[in-house]
């Protein structure tokens, strides 16, 4: 068959490849891509949020399936009207997509449906809000409500902060997205993410992985996509591996059934955090991670185009999951000045000889193809370098060595992914 995949990041250069090694596919696309995905699909000019274009294009082009990677165009209806023409779509309705589109909707779904989650409430007026906000006091954790590219949310330490962060929001600081406002109760632990493919009211869970959301060392610096990430996560327990999935199970049931986020088909992400009263969801996504995908799906040996199309089409009685025992271990290599602002353009070089390296598989994500037909960075994450091993830290070491064979100026990239897992649980202590 014929996929179509809409997405330009890491996260969906990781889908194609999978798609690429799978049995079904004949001919693949991705639009808009990137300088990797060309590689293994044909980019095409689509602007994924345009789903008239979308839609013409899949038509076209006898596309069977399509493959949505990110959020926006999920949340903005893209699959339904894809779907409403005849074609299998991975990825949910609109409704469904409104577990992450909204948190007032999200948390009011884990209410309904015994989730553990923060404890929390919404405003729309400044006044109450502030007025919430200091009867609860310090920490505490202030969410616009709607999609704000992972910006929305502060965790603040104090008072104060809190307010200016309620106070940013009503202000127009994350536009409509902080109209309404979601106030938080602040939990700890470490975090942990679980992807599922959901289709039938059923969950079919993926291996757990742990981002590094913070841009520099020891977690420190601004709040970043994500820097590093590994697979599985040595330091959670089969209890709280049991919970989990049990939690994705009960979330997925849930699609099944609710009247606005019904017959939900795609991934499911459950964002994790491992508090001392078991986990708890911080967010569910809609989608695969970024980068987590890019150490789940290297770990996948079922054919990835057979799970999505199950999935898409409804069949969950033929969705069978078989892992690798292998560890993955992803660094970001960021451009100079991520997340704040960066240049684009720079040569990179060494990609091949890191891939020669075995248990190496380089994503990439702003990467383009300039005049002279040479790779450049394209954008603030460019690379996420995956290493395998039979060991963590044969992965990790894999990892870094494939990252030392990478050059483009100013390279940016944290050291430490997958230290403090190395350590053990107390790390977070
Ligand atoms: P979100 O956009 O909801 O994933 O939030 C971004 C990050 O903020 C999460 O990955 C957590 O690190 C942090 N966070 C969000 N909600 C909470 C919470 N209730 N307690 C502590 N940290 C949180
Ligand atoms: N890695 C975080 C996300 O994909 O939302």
């Amino acid at each position: 068959m014929n996929i179509l995949v809409l997405g330009s990041g890491a996260r969906e250069h990781a889908i194609a490849r999978a798609l690429r090694a799978s049995a079904l596919t004949d001919e693949l696309f991705v639009a808009p891509g990137n300088g990797g995905t060309g590689d293994v699909a044909r980019n095409v000019a689509v602007n994924p949020m345009d789903a008239a274009a979308v839609l013409q294009f899949a038509r076209d082009s006898d596309v069977r399936l399509v493959v949505i990677g990110p959020e926006a165009p999920l949340v903005a209806g893209v699959g339904n009207a894809l779907r409403d023409a005849g074609i299998a779509v991975y990825g949910p309705d609109q409704g469904g997509a409104m577990l992450e589109g909204s948190k007032e909707f999200a948390k009011q779904f884990m209410e309904t449906n015994g989730i553990p989650t923060a404890s929390y409430a919404t405003f729309d007026a400044l006044e109450p809000a502030l007025t919430y906000v200091r009867e609860q006091g310090a920490p505490i954790v202030v969410k616009a409500d709607g999609l704000a590219a992972g910006k929305g949310v502060v965790v603040a330490e104090t008072l104060e902060d809190a307010e200016d962060a309620v106070r940013a929001c009503f202000d127009g600081a994350f536009g409509d997205a902080g109209a309404k406002v979601v106030i938080e109760e602040c939990m700890r632990g470490p975090e942990c993410s679980m992807l599922s493919f959901v289709t039938q009211g059923r969950s079919f869970p993926m291996a757990p992985s742990q981002d590094h959301k913070r841009a520099y060392d020891g977690d420190t610096g601004p709040n970043t996509g994500g820097m590093g990430v590994y697979s599985p996560v040595p330091i959670v327990t089969d209890e709280e591996m049991s919970t989990m999935v049990d939690i994705m199970a009960r979330a997925a049931a849930a699609t099944g059934a609710d009247e606005e986020a019904r017959d939900y088909r795609g991934t499911l992400y459950g964002g994790f955090m491992l508090t001392e009263d078991g986990p708890k969801i911080v967010e569910f996504n809609v989608r695969f991670g970024d980068p987590e995908t890019q150490v789940v799906l290297p770990r996948l040996k079922s054919d990835l185009g057979e799970v999505m199309l199950a999935v898409a089409e409804g069949r969950a009685d033929d969705i069978a999951l078989d892992w690798s025992d292998d560890w993955a271990v992803g660094v970001v290599l960021a451009s100079e000045g991520y997340p704040g602002a960066y240049e684009k353009g720079d040569v990179i070089l060494g990609i091949e000889d890191a891939e020669a390296l075995p248990g190496v598989t380089v994503y990439h994500a702003g990467t383009a193809r300039n005049a002279d037909g040479e790779l450049v960075t394209a954008g603030g994450r460019v690379l996420t370098v995956v290493g395998t091993g039979a060991t963590f830290e044969q992965a990790r070491e894999t990892a870094y060595e494939a990252c030392d064979l990478i050059t483009f100026r100013g390279k940016q990239l944290r050291r430490d992914i997958g230290k403090k897992a190395l350590q053990g649980r107390s790390a977070w202590e």
